[in-house]
């Protein structure tokens, strides 16, 4: 693949700009300046330098935030700043989406990819993929509202009950709700329907994979395949 393609297919902007780049001598390859926009070059695990900072070549991005709260997942946020000010540019400018939305005050795992087919998988109610959050509720936590949880509540515009896969108290008023599905605002809606209220709400886990506790709130990572496999891994193997 030409160099200036390499740089275009990871969001470092168009033919003209990556060309532009490398000319002016600010692309570095394999640790080598490079100036030949032209020059053919392996894209497997090629480590490139723009302006300084290094990237590996990536065919598709796959990357995890720790959402803290008030930021909206949206491009055009309304009230808040987005989730996409959290990342750098060029994974904005290559396109990659936020795999299903957080509320803006919702904390926790939040994963973004440019590849269709495994954003598709991650949100599919067909896939299953548990979703794990830890909400605080306002009231105290009820056994009934536990049995509501995992047996189905009523939601609006939904023709029937819907339930978790798992309700557990944490404590007298710490919950947590695994969800096959990710509706608007879902949690929320089944812990009203339930008779109580989620005054804070953090996704703990997709699937298998935890957020790794090193990773700050506005950080966010690349996931290696180790990651990916735990996040498509079927309930009930969610971390304990
Ligand atoms: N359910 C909600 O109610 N809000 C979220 O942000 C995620 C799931």
């Amino acid at each position: 693949m030409k160099l200036y393609r390499v740089l275009q297919s990871q969001g470092f902007g168009s033919r003209k700009a990556c060309r532009l780049r490398i000319n002016q001598g600010k692309v570095a390859v394999n640790g080598a300046l490079c100036d030949d926009p032209d020059i053919e070059v392996d894209p497997a695990g090629l480590e490139f330098t723009v302006d300084g900072a290094t990237w590996r070549y990536r065919e598709h991005a796959y990357l995890l935030l720790h959402k803290p709260a008030g930021y909206e997942c949206s491009h055009h946020p309304s009230h808040h700043p987005s989730v996409f000010a959290l990342l750098p540019a060029p994974l904005v400018e290559r396109g990659v989406q936020c795999v299903g939305r957080l509320d803006q005050d919702t904390t926790g795992v939040l994963l973004f990819s440019d590849d269709g087919q495994f954003i598709h998988r991650m949100i599919s109610p067909k896939k299953g993929v548990a979703k794990v959050y830890r909400a605080r509720c306002a009231e105290p936590l009820t056994g009934a509202m536990l049995d509501a949880l995992r047996t189905g509540v009523r939601l609006n515009d939904e023709p029937a009950p819907v339930a978790a896969l798992a309700a557990e108290a944490l404590n007298a008023h710490t919950l947590r709700l695994t969800l096959a599905e990710g509706k608007y605002h879902q949690v929320r809606r089944m812990v009203a329907a339930a008779g109580n209220h989620v005054d804070a709400l953090h996704r703990e886990a997709v699937g298998a994979f935890a957020l790794p506790p090193d990773l700050p709130a506005g950080a966010w990572r690349w996931l290696d395949t180790d990651d990916l496999k735990r996040l498509e891994q079927p309930w009930p193997s969610v971390p304990s």
